[in-house]
C-alpha cells in the first residue's frame, strides 16, 4: 500500500547553487538574466536540513530534479562525485521518510549540449537518453516516480518564442522542432526507466503546465474557437500524443510515434488563468491572445507578486478536464509568489479545497506538491519572487518556516490523508483511452 504523496517541490538549478556547467549559468554570466543564480539556496550542501524540515512538517514525499550538467559535465564524461552526491540525496530522503519524485529535465541543459545546438541539434534526444540510461542504472531502484520533462511547452515558449530564457530564440518553427525532439526524448526515457526498474514499481510521466482559460467575450464564438485551440495545444496536446502514440495538431503536427501509452500517470503543474481573445484562424494566431490585463482588470481576482491571477477554481477545471484520459493524476506543482504569507495560506487552502472537490467527483488524484519548499532562484525573475513555505535569508542561508507550511500540511492531510491511512493509488494499468 502506498501512502499519499504530498509535500513540496524544487528543481536543481533553482536551489542547489553553483550549477556552473549548464546553459542557464552561461546565460546569467553573459548578463542576460536579472542576475546570477550564484549559490542560490545552497541546497547542494544544505539538502539534509531542508529534507528534515519537510519531514518535520509531515510531508510524505519530495519532488526534486537531477542536474544533468553535474552528472555529465562534458559529453560522455560522467562525474562520479556528482553521482555520489545524489546517492546521498536519495539516502537522506529515505531516512526522512520522503518518497522521491525525480525530474530528469527541469529547464537546464549541460553547456556542452547547448553549444552543440541544444534541442535543435541532431541526436539531441539520444544524448538525453544516454544520461537517462546512467541515471536509471544508478537510481532505478531508489525511486518509483519519475518526471522525464518539466513543462516542455513553457521551456519552448520562454526559450524559443519569447527568447527570455536560453537559448534566446524567437522562432515558431524552431519551437515546434524542439517539441518533436522532446517527444522523442520522453519516449526513450520512458522505456529506459521501465527497463532500469527491473520489474520493481515504476511510474513515469511529464509535468505538464496547465493554464485555465476563459473567453474574453463570453458570447463570442471566435474567442471560444481560439480558446478551444489554445486549450487543446497548451493543456492536452502532449498528454494526448504520449498516450495515443500520435503527435497530432491540424496544420502543425501529424506524426505517428514509435510508441503509445508512455505515461503511467498525469503530472500537472497549475498556477493561474488567462483570458483569451480571438486573434486569427491560422498559425499561432489560432491560439488567440491573452487579454487579462487589457480587458479584465476588474474581473481578474487577486494577483501574485508576478502578476499571475489567483484562480483556485482552475485547478478543479484542469483536473476535471483530464477525466477522459483515465489515468491517475499527480499535482506536480502549484504555488504562489507573495510577500504576504497570509495570501499564501489562502492560496493553499483554496486550491486544496478545489482539489478535494475534484477528488470527491471521482478524479484519481494521488498526490500534491506545493511549489516550492524554499524560496529560490525564479529564472528570469531572479530571487525577488518568494514562493517558499520556508523563507530563505540569502545573506546567511538561514531558513525560517512560514506559517503557511502548517496550512499546507493540514490541508494535505485533510484532503489526501496522513500517510498510511489506507488510501491507495488507483490501478495504474487501468483502462485508459477515451481521447
Ligand atoms: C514553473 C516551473 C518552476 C517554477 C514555477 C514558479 O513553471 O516549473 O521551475 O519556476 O513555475
Amino acid at each position: 500500500m502506498l501512502k499519499p504523496l504530498w509535500g513540496a517541490a524544487t528543481s536543481a538549478h533553482q536551489v542547489e547553487g553553483h550549477n556552473r556547467w549548464n546553459d542557464w549559468w552561461a546565460w546569467e554570466q553573459a548578463g542576460k538574466g536579472t542576475g546570477p543564480s550564484g549559490i542560490a539556496c545552497d541546497h547542494y550542501r544544505l539538502f539534509r536540513e531542508d529534507f528534515r524540515i519537510a519531514s518535520s512538517l509531515g510531508h510524505t514525499a519530495h519532488r526534486f530534479s537531477l542536474e544533468w550538467s553535474r552528472l555529465e559535465p562534458d559529453e560522455g564524461r560522467w562525474n562520479e562525485e556528482a553521482f555520489r552526491h545524489y546517492d546521498e540525496v536519495f539516502d537522506a530522503l529515505a531516512s526522512e521518510g520522503l518518497e522521491p519524485v525525480v525530474t530528469l529535465h527541469h529547464f537546464t541543459n549541460p553547456a556542452w549540449f547547448a553549444e552543440q545546438g541544444g534541442w535543435l541539434a541532431p541526436h539531441a534526444a539520444e544524448k538525453f537518453a544516454a544520461y537517462v540510461q546512467r541515471v536509471a542504472e544508478r537510481y532505478g531502484r531508489k525511486a518509483r516516480f519519475w518526471i522525464t520533462l518539466n513543462e516542455p511547452l513553457i521551456y519552448i515558449y520562454q526559450g524559443f518564442l519569447l527568447g527570455r530564457w536560453p537559448p534566446g530564440e524567437q522562432s515558431v518553427e524552431k519551437g515546434f522542432r524542439v517539441l518533436r525532439e522532446f517527444v522523442q526524448a520522453h519516449l526513450s526515457a520512458y522505456q529506459i526507466l521501465h527497463e532500469g526498474s527491473k520489474g520493481s514499481e515504476c511510474w513515469v510521466s511529464i509535468a505538464n503546465h496547465m493554464t485555465a482559460f476563459s473567453p474574453c467575450r463570453r458570447n463570442s464564438v471566435l474567442d471560444r474557437l481560439n480558446l478551444f485551440s489554445r486549450n487543446w495545444f497548451v493543456n492536452h496536446l502532449l498528454f494526448r500524443a504520449l498516450l495515443s502514440g500520435f503527435l497530432f495538431y491540424p496544420g502543425i503536427f501529424s506524426e505517428k510515434l514509435p510508441a503509445a501509452r508512455t505515461l503511467d500517470f498525469l503530472g500537472v503543474n497549475y498556477y493561474s488563468r488567462d483570458f483569451v481573445r480571438f486573434a486569427g484562424f491560422w498559425g499561432v494566431q489560432q491560439f488567440g491572445t491573452v487579454c487579462s490585463k487589457d480587458h479584465h482588470p476588474g474581473e481578474v481576482g487577486e494577483l501574485n507578486d508576478l502578476g499571475w491571477e489567483v484562480y483556485p477554481k482552475g485547478i478543479y477545471e484542469m483536473i476535471s478536464s483530464l477525466r477522459g484520459f483515465g489515468l491517475p493524476i499527480l499535482v506536480t506543482e502549484n504555488g504562489i509568489s507573495t510577500g504576504d504569507d497570509r495570501q499564501r495560506e489562502r492560496y493553499i487552502e483554496a486550491h486544496l479545497k478545489e482539489l478535494g472537490r475534484a477528488r470527491e467527483e471521482g478524479a484519481a488524484i494521488f498526490g500534491y506538491f506545493y511549489w516550492s519548499l524554499v524560496d529560490n532562484f525564479e529564472w528570469a525573475d531572479g530571487f525577488r519572487p518568494r514562493f517558499g513555505i520556508v523563507e530563505v535569508d540569502y545573506a546567511n542561508q538561514a531558513r525560517r518556516v512560514r506559517a503557511s507550511a502548517q496550512t499546507l500540511s493540514k490541508a494535505c492531510e485533510t484532503i489526501l490523508g496522513k500517510g498510511h491511512a489506507g488510501r491507495t493509488i488507483p490501478d495504474i494499468r487501468g483502462p485508459g483511452g477515451g481521447f
